[in-house]
């Protein structure tokens, strides 16, 4: 039977899920991995688990290598059920000598499972353990994305367990990166730092300049999702750094949700004038995108012009669960603008421009606002908007060079 080794000892034994569609509310088309891994020597050792309906498939890739009651040491690098879900179930089969956590660990292992007499060994950043002819090193990363999460990097191979990190969900049979899609790969690596890390971006740029000072031999970078990174570790690392920047290109969104298509109109009209000034532009309805997808986007781009229609006196309804979700992933250095047309009220563009103000995107645009139907001339104002934003992108970009 097939194992994949990562190096001489160290085997992934995790777990795919062909069928996972949905990350509590971001889409998941390509599914997902839970990625764990063995090392086998005095201490034979098992990094994270698997979510729990994926126990068996787990424990059948670790009996492929070594009876599963062998094992000495569980490291708990994330306490996320993604990754613990199996632990109750692996503490009770292998009763390890020791579970291996951060202090954070611990607190989260134990409100999750009630387990306090379960054999906590806790490390901390700078923490070393030994397993025979291997030891592992840990580096607390907390906030990345939970208050527990931890690196436990493997000194003499070089190889980096690091949770969440550089993660993927991206379902394959194939384990390395140089093995798949390196632009699916990529795309799918964007779209998990826009959903799920961008609000720590500040907490991953020092983490990355940490690591870096550590001066870490690091060949192989091992995620708990997706592939394994061991050709392309530049790729990943530098993608980090650069989105952990804020740093965005001269692209802008119009990001719209219409009842009849007035304020649909609108937006085309605003996305032919941006055009007009070479930015690049993508139009995107609400109705059609997936808001996870959209934040993808917003990664990435330098302005982000909102359209609403009014409804109940309020936004459109997908309208305003994107921002609601936009906001808790805190989107910095952007432009904004808001539009929409509207019956009698009219809210919903101030609703806009406030939760833009909220989200400190700096709004650059007065409101424009359309009764009902927009005529020639409210759609060359239309048009206008979207050639002042456009301009005023191109225009800070080039004052960055
Ligand atoms: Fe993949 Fe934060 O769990």
């Amino acid at each position: 039977m097939s194992t994949t080794e990562l190096a001489k000892g160290i085997y992934w034994v995790g777990a795919v899920d062909w069928d996972q569609r949905d990350f509590h509310g971001y889409s998941t088309y390509r599914g997902t991995t839970y990625n764990a891994f063995l090392i086998i020597d005095e201490k034979v050792t098992l990094f994270d688990t698997v979510k729990s309906s994926h126990t068996d498939e787990m424990l059948v890739n670790i009996g492929k290598i070594i009876d599963p009651k062998k094992i000495d040491y569980i490291v708990v690098n994330h306490v996320e059920m993604d990754h613990s879900g199996a632990l109750p179930a692996m503490m009770d089969l292998v009763k390890p000598e020791k579970l291996i956590c951060s202090p954070m660990g611990q607190k989260a292992i134990i409100d999750h499972f009630h387990r306090e007499d379960w054999p906590f060994e806790v490390v901390k950043s700078g923490s070393q353990i030994c397993l025979g002819k291997r030891t592992i090193q840990f580096l607390e990363t907390r906030m990345l994305h939970w208050p527990d999460s931890m690196f436990s990097f493997i000194k003499e191979d070089g190889i980096l367990f690091s949770s969440d990190a550089f993660g993927q969900h991206y379902a394959s049979s194939e384990r390395f990166d140089d093995q798949v899609d390196m632009s699916a790969v990529m795309h799918e690596s964007a779209k998990y730092y826009a959903n799920i890390l961008y609000l720590y971006s500040p907490l991953i740029k020092k983490l990355l300049a940490t690591v870096s000072s550590m001066n870490l031999d690091i060949k192989m970078i091992a995620p708990d999702h997706g592939v394994i990174w061991r050709t392309h570790l530049n790729k990943i690392i530098e993608a980090y750094d650069h989105w952990s920047r804020n740093e965005s290109g001269k692209k802008v969104l119009v990001i719209y949700d219409s009842m009849w298509h007035s304020t649909e109109k609108m937006a085309q009209a605003v996305e032919a004038g941006l055009r007009e000034t070479g930015v690049s532009t993508k139009l995107i309805n609400l109705k059609v995108h997936h808001r996870s997808d959209v934040m993808t986007e917003v990664l990435s781009a330098k302005a982000l012009v909102l359209g609403s229609s009014t409804l109940n006196n309020g936004l459109l309804p997908r309208m305003a669960g994107f921002l609601m979700y936009m906001r808790g992933l805190k989107p910095t250095n952007k432009f904004g603008a808001a539009f929409g047309s509207y019956g009698w009220s009219g809210e919903a563009v101030g609703l806009m421009k406030t939760a833009l103000e909220d989200m400190r995107i700096d709004v650059i645009e007065e409101a424009l606002r359309v009764k009902y139907v927009p005529n020639d001339e409210k759609l060359e104002e239309c048009v206008e908007m979207g050639r002042r934003v456009g301009k005023r992108v191109i225009e800070s970009l080039a004052g960055q060079e």
